[in-house]
């Protein structure tokens, strides 16, 4: 990765005003002004440099579902770039919004649009990201919606390929595990295809990638190739993208059981990787990804985690406008 300095104010100006709620939205240009201003941020990170970008500006993150990284990395990128953070984090049967009283997601953020500069805002039903864009005259971040997309995720998962392997130019990714519940595989598909890159999806037979999904990146020429064991994806990926099973998106419990241990990297995978393959994770994982394998020096699942920090920096200032 070769990101240095700060994208040029030109690179900026089409970001300013724009909401981020598919990844769809973003061309490959798009996709690496975004790479390199968060490099530009991870630099200050680095060399502990006070940021006052976002000084005096308020970021409301609304969660309306479970969440470790996604929201405490939103707010900790506002904080770090001297701004400040209003919260709403609460599950269904647990609230203290008014959303407990029945108002409903598009007069809440109505409201919250006046008091803020930017929404944050995750929610469990797949499609909400349009609601909240709707209902928002701010610039509005998808932090997640349902089984939808998550693309904030794709972008800092974009951003850990390019740091880990240079590019993702020529390299073999398999996305593996809920392929069909798993918005991050489905962003991330969709990020991966403006590249040069090969895709083999692993699953269990009831849980492969939405047929429309495959359908589309066979259309952009992208070989796909769809397999229903683990082994296979490690012999033949550079990078393995492991994701947990859904256990919320289930209407069945038994059917969770049925599947969720079907798919479990442990120690014997590692020896049968290819060389220099490296191992994602969106997190949090459950089972999937047994601790032993967290020694291989390709593990680089809490790396990942730690770039959505500057990648979320890069496009809360980048679509406020405050890019200093
Ligand atoms: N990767 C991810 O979205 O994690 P959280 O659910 O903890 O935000």
């Amino acid at each position: 990765m070769n990101f240095s300095g700060k994208p040029s104010e030109a690179q900026l100006a089409p970001f300013v005003g724009k909401d981020v709620l598919d990844i769809a939205q973003f061309s490959k240009e798009d996709l690496e002004v975004v790479m390199h201003l968060a490099a530009h941020y991870e630099e200050a990170l680095t060399n502990k440099k006070r940021l006052y970008d976002m000084d005096g500006k308020i970021m409301a993150s609304l969660f309306f579902e479970p969440s470790t990284r996604t929201r405490l990395s939103f707010e900790a990128a506002m904080q770090r770039l001297g701004g400040n953070v209003i919260t709403v984090a609460e599950a269904a049967g647990a609230q203290s919004s008014s959303t407990a009283k029945g108002e409903t997601l598009h007069d809440s953020i109505k409201v919250i649009n006046d008091y803020v500069d930017v929404i944050v805002c995750r929610s469990p039903i797949k499609g909400a990201r349009l609601e909240v864009a709707n209902a928002a005259d701010i610039p509005v971040i998808n932090g997640g919606d349902g089984a939808g997309q998550h693309p904030t995720q794709a972008l800092l998962d974009m951003y850990t390929i390019f740091k880990e392997k240079g590019s993702p130019d020529g390299l073999t990714v398999a996305l593996i595990g809920d392929l069909k519940n798993g918005r991050t595989v489905h962003s991330l598909a969709d990020a991966l295809s403006l590249y040069d890159v090969k895709m083999i999806f692993a699953s269990p037979e009831e849980l492969t990638m939405p047929e429309e999904i495959i359908t589309s990146l066979r259309g952009k020429n992208i070989e796909v190739e769809e397999v229903h064991d683990l082994d296979t994806a490690c012999r033949r990926a550079d990078v393995l993208y492991m994701t947990r099973i859904q256990r919320e998106r289930f209407t069945d419990p038994a059917e969770y059981e049925r599947v969720k241990d079907l798919f479990i990297m442990t120690g014997r995978h590692v020896r049968i990787f290819k060389p220099g393959a490296i191992v994602l994770h969106p997190l949090p994982r459950v089972n999937e990804i047994e601790v032993e394998v967290d020694a291989y020096p390709g593990a680089a699942y809490f790396r990942q985690a730690a770039n959505g920090l500057p990648v979320r920096m890069a496009l809360l200032a980048m679509i406020t406008g405050n890019v200093k």
